[in-house]
């Protein structure tokens, strides 16, 4: 059967030597792939297509089709799930993730994922909005809060960037004022709300329906 670089059957983690896995084929020459994988074999978390290739022939590849979404989380109260969020972009082609607030933040969800990732650190929500401004950036918060508009329907900008809140307090009452719309998931059950990083991968996917081209999936 025909497989695509995200569909890994049967389950292995990466990939040996060149020479063990291509054997008597001739070992790719290009600045693109780093020796030391050729080597000794590629283990990390990236699709087929990237195997034994440097992080910046990686990142310079994916920059060829990220898409003109932008993501932020607010990060004042140094969130766990800001790494799921990180790795949901990644896997999106987000041209940038926006962490507003602390500088540091909680890695581990993310996977290594944020090597790939542009990533940009403001201050504060003001910092973000003007930066935004200046990039001609929509900002759509994301949120259940009252007068919402419903996700499911909104038709979202193209040039877009949405804005995430924290588990607790989520989108600040500063970020959903200045923030064009906030659009809410809608539910069904008991719970008050969702995971953040559920909630990121819901939002960022309608965006994905709505304006990314398909061919360029792998
Ligand atoms: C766990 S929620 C906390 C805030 C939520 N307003 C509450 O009352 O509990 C954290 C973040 O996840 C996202 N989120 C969770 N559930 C959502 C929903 N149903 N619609 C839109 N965003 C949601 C939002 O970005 C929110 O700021």
């Amino acid at each position: 059967m025909e497989r695509g670089p995200t569909e890994w059957f049967p389950a292995r983690r990466g990939v040996g030597p060149w020479e063990e896995e291509h054997p008597g084929q001739p070992r790719p020459s290009d600045e693109r792939y780093d020796p030391e994988l050729l080597d000794g074999g590629d283990s990390r978390n990236v699709v087929d297509a990237y195997r034994y290739m440097t992080r910046d022939a990686i990142v310079a590849d994916i920059d060829t089709r990220r898409h003109e979404l932008h993501i932020a989380i607010e990060n004042f109260e140094n969130d766990a799930n800001i790494g799921t969020v990180v790795r949901t972009a990644n896997a999106f082609a987000v041209a940038t993730v926006h962490i507003v607030g602390r500088r540091r933040w909680n890695r581990r969800g993310a996977m290594v994922t944020d090597r790939y990732q542009h990533l940009l650190h403001h201050d504060s929500v003001a910092d973000l909005m003007a930066w935004a401004r200046e990039q001609d950036l929509t900002v759509v918060a994301i949120d259940n809060t009252p007068g919402c508009v419903p996700l499911e329907t909104a038709e979202l900008p193209r040039r877009c960037l949405l804005l995430f809140g924290q588990e607790g307090p989520g989108v600040s009452e500063d970020a959903q004022q200045a923030a064009t719309m906030t659009c809410s998931i809608a539910q069904f059950g008991s719970t008050r709300s969702i995971n953040v990083g559920v909630a990121s991968g819901i939002a960022m996917h309608a965006w994905i329906r709505q304006h990314a081209d398909l061919r360029n999936a792998w």
